[in-house]
């Protein structure tokens, strides 16, 4: 058979151990002839295909990125798009296709899978917010890389006396924030889920200060957002697409907490970082577990599931349940956050 592979959205460390697990057991275990798109959908529309060996996927693990390109591209954003989709996986007689992504890429997956396209999806995400399974692709480095800058903003925090605020990302979910901040130790965590008032962010400072500290860590998600009818009023700030833009909440806040407590407030934004590098084991281990899980289902003629860790296995879930749900942090973990300011 020929099965098809692409990586979509923002890239996350751990793609390539999908890709080389694909590869290695669709060709060794299953004789399939594995085949790459370039750029996620955008290379699929545009007929952007390699062909992927053993020669591809050499020394691949440790890398961070995707060896396949990525890119934020819907087939149904452009007219013509979803047909040019279906054309090229026609001409290139593939008969299976492997998505790797985050919410839009799976979204895209559903809708070509209505088109009539044979589709397993991998989640990744660093966000971790991929409904229906409760790891993705990516999350574990985030939060090592997220942990490890608060560790280091902890001491420039206390040698200066400053309350440091830093941003993860996490537009309508706070893992990295609720995980990383409870790792490092972070006083306050804001997570998108729980909107902020900002006089008991402010208070909970003040006496900090007053009582044992003279510095304190703030982890922002970027989505996080004060509640209505509270002190802040601010609006969300979104670029050409609708995404948020990086840093606007957290710039914010600096000011608002350096104006209410006379701190002296600082900002970090970790951005991309949290994205780059090399995967840590865990990554590594689930994008291997969920490629041979993909290419399996597939040479078993189970197709439009998603791949997904239960507990401690692997899993398939059906497409169509995946779609338009968000994971969101439990209360227990963001409770667990904030229990230990
Ligand atoms: O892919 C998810 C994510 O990493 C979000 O956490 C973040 O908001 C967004 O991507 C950034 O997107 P881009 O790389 O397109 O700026």
């Amino acid at each position: 058979m020929r099965v098809g592979i692409l990586t979509g959205g923002g890239d996350v460390p751990g793609l390539n151990a999908v890709i080389r697990a694909v590869v290695k057991r669709g060709e060794g275990e299953h004789g399939h002839s594995i085949v790459g798109f370039k750029n996620g959908w955008k290379g699929l529309a545009d007929g952007d295909v390699v062909q992927m060996g053993r020669q591809q996927i050499r020394n691949v693990l440790p890398l961070g990125g995707t060896l396949l390109g990525t890119a934020r591209f819907h087939p149904n954003w452009e007219d013509g798009s979803m047909d040019a989709v279906l054309s090229t996986l026609e001409a290139e007689h593939v008969e299976a296709l492997i998505c790797v992504g985050g919410d839009g890429t799976l979204h895209a997956a559903s809708q070509v899978a209505e088109a009539g396209v044979k589709i397993v999806a991998v989640p990744k995400t660093i966000d971790n917010d991929v409904w229906g399974t409760e790891r993705s692709i990516g999350f574990e480095t985030a939060v090592m890389i997220a942990t490890e800058a608060i560790d280091r903003i902890h001491t420039t925090a206390e040698s200066h006396n400053r309350v440091m605020l830093v941003e993860v990302m996490g537009r309508t979910a706070g893992w990295i924030a609720a995980t990383a901040g409870i790792a490092g130790g972070a006083e306050i965590v804001l997570a998108p889920e729980r909107p902020f008032d900002i006089d008991k962010v402010c208070k909970i400072l003040k006496h900090r200060h007053r009582a044992h500290a003279s510095f304190s860590i703030i982890v922002v998600a970027e989505g996080a957002v004060p509640a209505p009818g509270t002190s802040m009023e601010y609006e969300v700030k979104k670029g050409r697409f609708g995404e948020i833009i990086a840093g606007s909440i957290t710039d914010r806040l600096q000011v608002e907490i350096s104006e209410r407590t006379g701190f002296d407030t600082r900002v970090t934004v970790l951005g991309h970082i949290q994205r780059g590098g090399s995967p840590v084991p865990a990554d590594r281990i689930l994008g291997s577990r969920f490629g041979i899980a993909a290419v399996d289902a597939i040479s078993r003629g189970e197709t439009n599931v998603m791949t997904a860790l239960k507990g401690d296995e692997i899993v398939l879930v059906p497409l169509e349940e995946i779609a338009g749900k968000v994971k969101h942090v439990p209360d227990e973990l963001l409770d667990a956050a904030a229990a230990l300011a």
